[in-house]
């Protein structure tokens, strides 16, 4: 039976969807998470639309066996591909899905914002899925797309600030597609952590850009889903879980990136259990 004081789930395919959850927790402080982190099968943006389903498959078990009240896809390659199809599991559960792109879609639209440029895992982009949303429901909007693959594993292995991300980052933004953009969607859940140098390559080229860090987005969106189902935790009893499908010290390590506090991760075996 869904609670308002059971926990939210929330999955990616590693530790980058924590930046959803950090967000959400800003919004929410009350809220509990149950956090899933598929490291072993990172990354989801060069995998195939099968694959990434047979994944979320497998999660979204995992959080509904934990009661979850709602389950949060905190990946833009997973929301891109699988959203519709963890819904239909989670439906079965009266639990509702949210994913990264349809609110950021809303936002677009609420702020008519007509000329986008998107970045993210060859997953997203290749699935076109931001466009399409987007001109659905606004035909007139210019929406411009870019596959940034080098980012998410650049963030990972822990190169944001300095001479080796700024050089990433300019040839990525510098590509001529993205030259007349408004707002550029940082449609990867990692990029976040890297908005700051984003902010500064467009400074620097004397441009006006807004950056929609899509985890912000997400979390107030996240709010008023729980408002509207009568579903806010209105006591103070918080508790947050973190699980991995792989488990190393050094996935340990970049979480203090990704995470306000220090995390414990757990090491789950339900792909084991699968197999
Ligand atoms: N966090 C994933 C996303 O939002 C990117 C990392 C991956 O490719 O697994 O698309």
């Amino acid at each position: 039976m869904k609670h308002s004081e059971s926990p939210i789930g929330i999955f990616d395919s590693g530790i980058g969807g924590l930046t959803v959850a950090n967000a959400v927790l800003n919004t929410l402080p009350n809220e509990s998470l149950i956090y899933f982190g598929d490291t072993a099968h990172l990354p989801y943006g060069d995998k195939s639309p099968d694959t990434i389903k047979r994944y979320c498959s497998v999660i979204t078990s995992f959080l509904l066996g934990c009661n979850v009240k709602l389950i949060i896809i905190a990946c833009n390659s997973a929301s891109s591909v699988a959203f519709e199809y963890v819904q239909e599991i989670a439906k079965q559960h009266d639990v509702q899905v949210i994913n990264v792109i349809d609110p950021v879609v809303d936002y677009i639209h609420l702020n008519k914002i007509n000329n986008v440029g998107v970045i993210g895992t060859r997953a997203t982009i290749g699935s076109n899925i931001f466009p399409n949303k987007i001109l659905h429901l606004h035909p007139n909007t210019r929406v411009e797309s870019l596959a940034t693959p080098l980012l998410a594993p650049m963030i990972e292995s822990g190169f944001i600030k300095g001479d080796i991300s700024k050089a990433i980052i300019e040839a990525y933004l510098a590509e001529p597609v993205l030259d007349d953009i408004n707002a550029l969607v940082l449609a990867c859940t990692h990029y976040p952590l890297i908005k700051k140098e984003i902010a500064e390559f467009y400074l620097d080229a004397h441009r006006e850009v807004e950056i929609l860090a899509t985890n912000e987005i997400v979390a107030q969106y996240v709010k008023k889903v729980l408002e509207s189902s009568d579903l806010i935790n209105k006591s103070s009893k918080v508790q947050h879980q973190f699980f991995v499908s792989d488990y190393t010290d050094s996935f340990e390590e970049t979480t203090k990136l990704f995470y306000k506090e220090e995390v414990f991760l757990k090491h789950s075996r339900i792909f084991e259990e699968e197999a």
